[in-house]
């Protein structure tokens, strides 16, 4: 069993997802004590601090995924210049009830692929935020702004030749950065 288990947060519930691919494609350039495994947030309820106390099944496993894992991995789109809604209830979710967030601690990276010329910029500022608050250390660098352009992934879903060095590099980073926090 790999070492270094990787609960990856895709922040889009879209069938054809830009991000869902480079979420698969990314798990590819990784080494082999690692592997990927990704959340599913789109059955998660709307989250109401009411249900703290009896927190539906797909929360419970949404914590449980997340405490388990040694490091984790956001991939989002963007959506009106901030994080999708369904990745921030996702996210809410796994931090309550208050104390017994399963976010804690757990090394972060973030990648995001957006239509739009500045590539999630704007979204992983946000999300950055929120991880900060959540006591998450986030990779800073490379930061990864991607846009979808023909070639971003090629016909075997891999990552196309165009971004695959800056891609394995920002893996290196990413790869060093779960292994430091998770000594
Ligand atoms: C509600 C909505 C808001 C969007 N806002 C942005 C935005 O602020 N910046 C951007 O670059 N793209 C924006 N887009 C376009 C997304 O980049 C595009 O839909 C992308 O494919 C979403 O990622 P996905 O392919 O992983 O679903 C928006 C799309 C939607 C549906």
């Amino acid at each position: 069993m790999s070492q270094y288990q990787i609960a990856v947060v895709v922040g889009s519930l879209r069938k054809d997802s830009f991000n869902r691919k480079l979420a698969d494609a990314i798990a590819k350039l990784a080494p082999p004590d690692f592997s990927f495994k990704q959340v599913q947030i789109g059955d998660l309820p709307l989250y109401n601090q009411e249900d703290d106390t009896h927190p539906a099944e797909p929360v419970q496993r949404l914590k449980g995924e997340i405490k388990a894992a040694q490091g984790l991995l956001f991939v989002t789109a963007e959506y009106n210049r901030s994080i999708p809604g369904v990745l921030k209830n996702a996210i809410d979710h796994a931090s309550r009830p208050y104390g017994q967030s399963a976010w804690a601690g757990k090394p972060a990276g973030i990648l995001g692929v957006s239509v739009g010329a500045i590539g999630t910029a704007m979204a992983q500022q946000h999300l950055r935020n929120i991880l900060a608050y959540l006591d998450v250390p986030t990779l800073g660098q490379p930061e990864a702004f991607i846009q979808a352009r023909e070639g971003l992934f090629d016909e075997a879903g891999d990552v196309g030749a165009d971004s695959r060095q800056f891609l394995q590099t920002w893996m290196h980073r990413y790869e060093a950065w779960v292994k430091h926090h998770a000594a």
